[in-house]
């Protein structure tokens, strides 16, 4: 693993997805040994899986315990049925909830069913505070900058919200919903603000894919134009990634 600090990002670059997963896992299992009621926040995609199998055997191992830690998501789709398969909600009970000891009423995702949508965006900003704020968030990149669903466009003050998903989002989102038809329009994310809030922001990018938004991150110009540049200058962010996805 190479560490340097570039543009003010702590940046590791590990030799193995594995490596990384491990290294992050382990942080996660002192925190919460440190902290029993430690708030972490969640992200979901492709990348986070290797991690969350992590978590999940460190927990079957008796290493890692969430039984009083609480968590939230970073976002989910709107205009989906209750339970649909390929929620954000169903995918983190396969992925993480299913095989770690989170009490239920601890593990938060936008209410995306409640009568008025932006309500329930305000209402989650809130429940955040409220439980404390965020002491480790786990976060992805999208291809386009996008860090939870803000989009380019999406201010550095934007707070929880209803958001229209880009073109570019949707297109990638066809790898799991089958058809461009078939992926939503509309997602309640956190903000730019709101993700800036957490104490620590553990960035991962895995894959030749990722390279180019990782240079963008660590080099362009800090704007809406890649919401992922925000992150320069939070005192507690640091970037994970693989050979292949710092270039
Ligand atoms: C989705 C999520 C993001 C995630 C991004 C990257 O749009 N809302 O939180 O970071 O995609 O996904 P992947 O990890 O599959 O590349």
């Amino acid at each position: 693993m190479i560490r340097s600090t570039r543009n003010s990002i702590l940046t590791f670059v590990h030799a193995s997805r594995e490596e990384c997963e491990r290294a992050l896992a382990a942080e996660i299992a002192e925190c919460v040994a440190r902290s029993p009621f430690a708030v972490f926040g969640w992200a979901t995609g492709s990348t986070p899986i290797g991690l969350y199998r992590e978590l999940a055997s460190l927990h079957a191992a008796g290493r890692l315990s969430f039984a009083r830690a609480s968590c939230f998501n970073l976002d989910e789709y709107l205009d989906l049925p209750a339970g649909h398969p390929h929620s954000f909600a169903t995918w983190m009970r396969e992925h993480l909830f299913a095989h770690v000891d989170f009490a239920r009423a601890h593990t938060h995702l936008p209410d995306v069913h409640a009568p008025d949508p932006e309500q329930a965006a305000s209402r989650y900003e809130s429940a955040i505070a409220q439980a404390g704020g965020i002491e480790l968030q786990v976060l992805g990149i999208g291809r386009n900058g996008h860090i939870g669903f803000n989009e380019p466009g999406s201010t550095r003050d934007t707070r929880t919200r209803v958001v229209e998903l880009a073109e570019s989002t949707r297109v990638d989102a066809c790898r799991t919903f089958g058809s461009l038809d078939a992926v939503p329009r509309r997602a309640i994310t956190m903000g730019v603000s709101t993700i800036l809030a957490a104490r620590r922001i553990r960035v991962l990018a895995f894959g030749r894919a990722k390279a180019a938004v990782v240079h963008a991150l660590l080099h362009d110009a800090v704007s809406a134009e890649c919401p992922a540049t925000f992150l320069r200058g939070h005192p507690g962010v640091e970037l994970h990634v693989d050979a292949e996805a710092a270039g």
